[in-house]
């Protein structure tokens, strides 16, 4: 038995979720597990009603479990930022949860924008930094005259103070701090050194260090020495800008990629275009010996909650991600097949051109892993 916590979350998060335990549940009695779910009402609602996002008991009590099942944030009432940061990027940071793995996948019977592009040029894996860079949130705002600044980020890996003094005659600037430290760096490149010699055995390091030559100097100096102990990957320096023309021209030089992360957001957006959409791609936010979170990468999509039509396949498809990650490989590859049979027989939501509704596509999906379509 899986003691699993689940965090629908806002908008249609409830709905694809619904779908995702659905097919999570039947692959477990194909498999023979099974899963107890935990639910946290965590989200938009509670917010405005409590003015409480996730409490510091709450994250202790979740942190029993090997992994969470999250939906979606995000309100129309609520200021962009505080869901999302106060939900969404406090989990990944308290869980320590380092790697951000977003698979770029062209399943079979999808269609990419790209011309001439098959599922055999497009199947890789961003594996996204998750907790410094330019997540780390520190910055300020000033006006014209002198003023200082304590800025602080705490963090499993280490704690870090930085007392700014800012002196200006502009009339009003913002700056913000990124953080890349030594240790963080090197964690997440052996993470991806680690599942490339799994793959096709080439990863390619994406970064800036042509004009960020600090944060990002220091990742690739990092990914330098790392390689030294893979001799048997083939490695590539790539700057963002270029690697976001590869992706459209050729995605099939790619096998495993890893990146800082506000770099890793923007290319796994892209990612998620050429594999078809926001509504088929999956993220998994891990720590390989802690507390993981799998969740779908688009948003809470507020305009279509509680009508039945969003596109449970990218949640679903976390939902295999989650199975890998506790060990139920089986299980995860199974799910994949079934996403892809689904689509191959055209049962999909309205974004992919079908006309079924979500929790039609997550029954027919159920029964297919259970062999009975
Ligand atoms: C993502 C999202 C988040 C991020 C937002 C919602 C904070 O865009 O998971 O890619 O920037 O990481
Ligand atoms: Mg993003």
């Amino acid at each position: 038995m899986y003691h699993i916590a689940c965090i629908p979350g806002d908008g249609i998060g409830p709905e694809i979720i619904t779908e995702g335990r659905k097919v999570l549940d039947a692959t477990g009695e194909k498999f023979g597990f099974e899963i107890d779910w935990a639910d946290y009402a965590i989200g938009a609602d509670r917010y405005l009603a409590t003015g409480e996002l996730i409490s510091e008991d709450e994250l202790k009590e979740l942190s029993q479990y090997p992994a969470i099942y999250f939906g979606a944030i995000g309100d129309e009432r609520v200021k962009p930022g505080i869901l999302e940061k106060g939900i969404l990027l406090a989990i990944r940071f308290y869980f320590d949860q380092y790697v951000n793995l977003r698979p770029i996948k062209l399943l079979d019977g999808v269609s990419t924008p790209l011309a001439n592009k098959n599922p055999e040029d497009i199947d890789f894996v961003v594996v996204r930094e998750n907790t410094e860079d330019f997540y780390v949130g520190i910055g300020g705002r000033t006006k014209a005259g002198k003023k200082h600044d304590d800025l602080a980020v705490l963090r499993n890996l280490y704690n870090v103070k930085f007392g700014v003094d800012v002196e200006t005659d502009a009339d009003e600037l913002a700056y913000q701090i990124g953080v890349v430290s030594r240790k963080g760096s090197e964690r997440v490149i052996n993470y991806a050194f680690d599942l490339a010699m799994k793959r096709e055995k080439s990863l390619a390091s994406v970064d800036k260090a042509n004009v960020l030559t600090d944060v990002y100097g220091l990742w690739r100096e990092v990914f330098a020495e790392v390689a030294q102990n893979y001799p048997a990957v083939t490695t590539s320096y790539n700057f963002v800008d270029a690697v976001t023309m590869w992706f459209v021209k050729n995605p099939e030089w790619f096998d495993v990629l890893v990146t800082p992360n506000m770099f890793g957001d923007i290319i796994t957006d892209l990612g998620a275009m050429i594999q078809g959409g926001l509504g088929l791609a999956p993220g998994g936010n891990i720590n390989p010996t802690g507390t993981s979170m799998f969740e779908p990468i688009h948003g809470s999509a507020p305009k279509y909650k509680g009508m039945n039509v969003a596109n449970p396949l990218a949640t679903i498809w976390a939902g295999a991600l989650l199975l890998d990650q506790i060990g139920e490989s089986r299980g995860a590859a199974a799910m994949v097949t079934s996403i892809e049979h689904s689509i191959q027989n055209n049962i999909v939501t309205k974004d992919m051109g079908g006309n079924l509704t979500t929790s039609a596509v997550g029954d027919w999906l159920a029964r297919d892993i259970l062999g009975r379509n």
